[in-house]
């Protein structure tokens, strides 16, 4: 497996987009933290989330493409569970169900980042410090607040075997103590 100071070489390298690569700073962040959480490789997890959309601006965002590309590249850098794990989170796409607890960890943490994002942007200041989980929990349940981020996925949380609040906690507070490098 690669270092993640190799990984971060890759991703600047294959990343220009400021706010993607924040998103995965923060999907990585998020992953670690949930590997910790239910004992799980969090070296493993964070190098998943880290490198999850690596490919997205070569392949232009092309649903049709995205992740297949990025595991294809990654061949040898990452094991097979993580590769499994990218194709996976755009299964919907790609026409691959989502099993292993990698596989629905990266889902889930990926799209809970988006949500925390969105909820920190409406708050005066913007800022995740001044973020409570309980206004991400709230907007969870708001269907038309950022419509675009599908709750269901941020729900797969639960085959990590956490509630769903936990999940919401977890991510708020990795984010949290990285907020500077997230812009947030
Ligand atoms: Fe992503």
């Amino acid at each position: 497996m690669i270092s993640r100071e190799e990984a971060l070489v890759l991703l600047e390298e294959k990343i220009e987009s400021i706010p993607l690569r924040r998103h995965m700073l923060a999907t990585e962040v998020v992953l670690r933290a949930a590997a910790r959480q239910t004992n799980n490789d969090e070296e493993l997890w964070g190098l998943t989330g880290l490198l999850h959309d690596i490919d997205l601006e070569q392949v232009d965002h092309d649903p049709k493409q995205h992740a297949a590309q990025a595991a294809e590249w990654l061949v040898g850098k990452l094991p097979a569970e993580a590769l499994a794990a990218i194709r996976a989170h755009n299964g919907e796409e790609l026409g691959i169900e989502r099993s292993s607890t990698l596989d629905h960890a990266l889902a889930a943490g990926e799209t809970l980042t988006g949500l925390v994002v969105a909820t920190t942007l409406v708050l005066p200041s913007k800022k995740i410090a001044d973020l409570k989980v309980k206004s991400v929990r709230k907007r969870m349940k708001e269907p038309r607040f950022a419509a675009s981020i599908n709750r269901e996925i941020i729900r797969e949380s639960e085959k990590l075997g956490m509630d769903l609040a936990d999940f919401i906690a977890l991510g708020v507070e990795a984010m949290r103590g990285i907020g500077p490098e997230l812009g947030l």
